[in-house]
Formats: structure tokens, sequence, C-alpha cells
């Protein structure tokens, strides 16, 4: 008999819904060889959400994501919902709101080079040889969650005597809240190769060095892990100097962010780039990447990214490990292979190797 597993499937806006049918395709063939049956339940968020309901997180697809076994996310926000009027919906609250209420505090991004896309990063393939790393986001505390607000007619905020605008955004972290994520990255870093850098910025912010104190705390239960403190700064020009010596790296929400992005590119293409949520609820997967909105629509996106999501969500969610193994087969074979979406093709790519979304989607499933 076969297994059935809830997934609640979020395409969002952009190249969303083009790698989203990727990921479905793969989905079914995988279901059918692993005999699990994907019980698959699509529900809107972002700007799509805003459009059809005016939330960007709307109840029902709160309702869908905790019901479900995982959530398989693509990608929200482009320029239709662009705004600086803090009174408006955007996209991002969707996504922002959804990690909150699911108590998504752990966001794992694996950074690995795949040996035939070395020409594609930007570094020299002597640079980024031998860069396996996972990032440890923190995702629910800090800038992304304080008080924020904008303030009218502040005296003096529009020069001497003039009064105008002022906003602010506060970073607030809890200790158990550092200590969580600490403990994540501990752990990961026993099944990996035992070093762990926490990335902060000690010498100025206060949160920074309750980050610190709390992390070594925590590190003293893990003899046989390495700490290393990283400025934040320091961390950024490390990642494209020398980024083979990192091993696991923890952050605070925005530094993680940032240095993601950054770390990204090591890999040749943010479409690369996939990832885990983890917290107390469901687990939520998705690519590292935005929505593209310059591209969307064309066909022409990078699928890998969130086919590499579909990975994890199998591996740690499903305990469907063969079937993760078969997928990441099938993806490095793609890429043996020479076939490339345009973000990660070389100036001499032959033309009939240059694959849009849905056939690059195809390359994998043939070779599941
Ligand atoms: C990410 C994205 C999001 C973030 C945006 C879309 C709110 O950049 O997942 O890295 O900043 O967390
Ligand atoms: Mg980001």
């Amino acid at each position: 008999m076969s297994r059935a597993v809830r997934i609640c499937l979020l395409p969002g806006d952009g190249i969303g819904p083009e790698i989203t049918d990727e990921a479905v395709k793969v989905l079914l063939a995988l279901g059918e060889r692993h005999g699990v049956v994907f019980d698959l339940h699509e529900a809107l968020l972002g700007g799509a959400a805003i459009d059809q309901t005016g939330s960007a997180l709307p109840d029902r697809t709160l309702a869908e994501a905790r019901a479900a076994d995982a959530v398989l996310l693509a990608a929200i926000g482009g320029p239709a919902w662009d705004t600086t009027d803090p009174d408006r919906p955007r996209p991002e609250q969707g996504l922002l709101g959804l990690r909150k209420e699911l108590g998504l505090f752990a966001n794992l991004r694996p950074v690995r080079i795949f040996a035939p896309l070395a020409d594609a990063s930007t570094l020299r393939p002597d640079v980024i040889d031998g860069v396996d790393m996972l990032i440890v986001r923190e995702l629910t505390g800090g800038l992304y969650f304080g008080e924020r607000a904008r303030e009218r007619e502040v005296a003096d905020a529009g020069g001497p005597g003039r009064a105008g605008m002022r906003a602010y955004d506060t970073c607030v972290y809890d200790e158990f809240e550092i200590e969580r994520i600490a403990r994540t990255a501990f752990e990961a870093a026993r099944g990996r190769r035992r070093l762990v850098h926490s990335v902060d910025k000690a010498n100025v912010l206060e949160t920074s060095r309750l980050w610190r104190e709390v992390v070594h705390a925590v590190a003293a239960d893990y003899p046989d892990v390495a700490l290393v403190d990283m400025l934040v700064d320091n961390a950024a020009m490390q990642l494209v100097r020398r980024p083979a010596q990192f091993d696991v790296m923890v952050t605070e929400n925005m530094f993680g962010d940032i240095l993601s992005d950054e770390a990204s590119m090591l890999t040749g293409s943010l479409g690369m780039l996939a990832s885990a949520s983890l917290g107390e609820g469901t687990a939520l997967y998705e690519p590292s990447h935005g929505s593209a909105p310059d591209i969307a629509g064309r066909g022409v996106a990078n699928p890998l990214a969130m086919l590499l999501s579909v990975e994890l969500m199998l591996r740690m969610s499903l305990d469907m490990d063969a079937a993760a193994d078969d997928l990441s087969a099938a993806i490095a074979e793609t890429l043996g292979a020479g076939f490339r979406t345009a973000d990660i093709a070389a100036d001499d790519t032959p033309p009939e190797l240059l694959m849009g979304t849905a056939e690059m989607g195809d390359q994998v499933v043939a070779r599941l």
C-alpha cells in the first residue's frame, strides 16, 4: 500500500508558478518509484494572495500549511506590489508571517559546488575549490520582527529647526532565541566537519554581545565541535577570499539574509541555492532566490534551487532518503551532461544544451 504525504504548495509570484510546475513533475515521478502518493494542496501567498484576498497571508493558506507534512514555497514579490507606503500590504508580509506563525526559527542554506559548474562562478575555480558549507540563519527574530515605525512631524528631523519624518527598526534578541539556533548549528556541525563560525557584530551591537555570550555557553555542551567568532564585515570578506574555510556558519536574521545571497554566488548562481526552514510547526522548503520578475513568464528560470529544496524536504521532513538520493543524483547527472539554464550557462555553452525551465525539469525527470 502506498503511503500518503500531504504537501502544501505555495507557488507565489513571478517565476514561482513556473518552477513549482517542475517540482510537481519531480514529485509525481518520485512518488511512483518510491510508493508514495503526494497529496498536493495549493494555496495563495504573497502578491497573488494580495490580489485575490487583500492579504499576503490568507487564513486558508495558514491552515493548509499547518495541516501539511511539509510546505513547499517557490517565491513571492514583484514590482506590482512594491510600495514604500507602510499602510499598504506587501508580499513579503506573507512569507514573514508564515515563518513567524509556524515558528520556523532555523533557516538552513547549504552551499556546495557542483563540479560541472565550477566555471559558472565569478570567482576563480581555485578559490571555490572544496566549498561545502551550511549557513544557519536565525529566522524569526532581530530587525525583521522588532518594533518599527514611521513618525511624522518630528522636530529637527527635516534639518535644524524643521520638522520632518523619522523611521526606526529595532533589533531585539532574547537569550532563548539565540540558544536554540546555536544548538541547531552545533548539532548540524556534528554531522559535518565539526566547525562552527558564529558571525556577529559584537564590537558595536549589544544584541551581538549577548549572541556571543550565549553561543559560547551552548558550545560548552559540544566540546567536540570547534567554535570561531567572526565579525560580520570580516565574514563577508572571507566568503570571497577563502570560502572553503567554512563548515557551519551561524548568524542572526539580517546578517544571514545578506551573507547567504553572497555565498550563493560561490555556486555560480542564486538559482542553485535551496533552503529549509525548521522550527516548532510544519517545516518549510524554498529556494533562496526571489521571484525574478524580470524573467517571469518567459520559461527561462532555473528550477534547480526549487528541486534542491524538494530534495531537502524529502530528506528532512518526509523520511525519504532514497528518493532524495535519486533526485540529487539526477540533478548532478543533468549538470554533468552539460545542460544549463541561462543563469549558469558559460559563453561557450552550445545552444543545444541551453535549456528553459520545463526542459531542465524534463532532463531531471528523465534521469529519475
Ligand atoms: C530570503 C528573502 C526574504 C528575506 C525576503 C523575500 C523577505 O530575501 O528568504 O532570503 O529577507 O528573508
Ligand atoms: Mg534574502
